[in-house]
């Protein structure tokens, strides 16, 4: 059993990547976890997990909509509340939203913009927002979940160019927290072409492989990942 203990803090984790985080981070006593999610009351797979015997952890599930700045604030202050003075140990923005079959000849402005405030500012505004007790932390981590189309050397062509743009922006963003904040570990990860709802039909991995390899990485991060873009096991990937 892996030793996931400290505070985490994750969004979008009512299906896919974050609810597999949240299971797997439970799996250690010694967490204390606030999976974040736009409905609490439909979010039927946290509720399943807060009810099963595998749970060791603490839960906490708390309403976050990342589109929305009022909710961003009001789910922060939830979080410092319930944290009563601790520092936050793990951020994990992982919410995300894509629009697959767009190209840069015929996208649509909205969707563009759908991608920037969902994927780009909402994790900026959460950071900042989770800040007062992220300085308190002694591990002071900070995951940005982007995407291997992110990567203009990979060179993946011309598709899902709102949801590209987002994610590019997203690894900026993370590189400009790190050099803003040297004691800051914020960093990107690719979690690979995951089976969820917004992998599709075509991805490769299940939702327990890719997450294994994330917490892994992430649980041991050090000052050395700041600014960085990392795979789901720990692998450089190229800008
Ligand atoms: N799956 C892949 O192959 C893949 C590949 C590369 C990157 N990623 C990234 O991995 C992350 C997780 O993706 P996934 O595959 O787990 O997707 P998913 O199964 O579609 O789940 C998306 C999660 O994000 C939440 N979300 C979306 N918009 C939100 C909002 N405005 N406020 C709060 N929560 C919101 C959803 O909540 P609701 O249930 O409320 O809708 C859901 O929990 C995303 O950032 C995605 O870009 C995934």
């Amino acid at each position: 059993m892996s030793d996931f203990t400290g505070t985490w803090f994750i969004t979008g984790a009512s299906r896919g990547i974050g609810l597999e985080m949240t299971k797997q981070l439970l799996t250690s006593p010694t967490a204390t976890v606030f999976a974040l999610c736009r409905s609490p009351a439909t979010a039927t797979g946290l509720h399943t997990l807060k009810l099963s015997a595998g749970i060791k952890g603490t839960l906490h599930i708390v309403q976050l909509d990342v589109a929305d700045a009022a909710s961003i604030e009001s789910g922060a202050k939830e979080v410092l509340k319930l944290l009563n003075g601790k520092g936050l140990d793990y951020v994990i923005n992982n919410a995300g939203i894509a629009f697959g079959a767009d190209f840069a000849f015929n996208f649509s402005p909205e969707d563009l913009l759908k991608c920037m405030t969902s994927n780009v500012i909402g994790p900026a505004l959460i950071s900042r927002a989770l800040y007062p007790a992220i300085e308190k932390s002694t591990r002071k981590v900070v995951v940005n979940i982007t995407s291997g189309l992110a990567s203009i050397q990979n060179d993946h062509g011309p598709k899902a160019t709102s949801y590209s743009i987002s994610k590019y922006a997203l690894n900026m963003l993370t590189y400009k927290q790190a050099r803003e904040k040297p004691d800051l570990i914020a960093f990107v990860v690719d979690p690979g072409r995951v089976k969820t709802d917004l992998g599709g039909p075509g991805a490769v991995l299940e939702p327990h492989e890719s997450v294994f390899g994330i917490l892994k990485h992430v649980s041991g991060a050090t000052p050395d990942c700041a600014g960085r873009f990392f795979g789901y096991r720990g692998n450089e990937i190229p800008r």
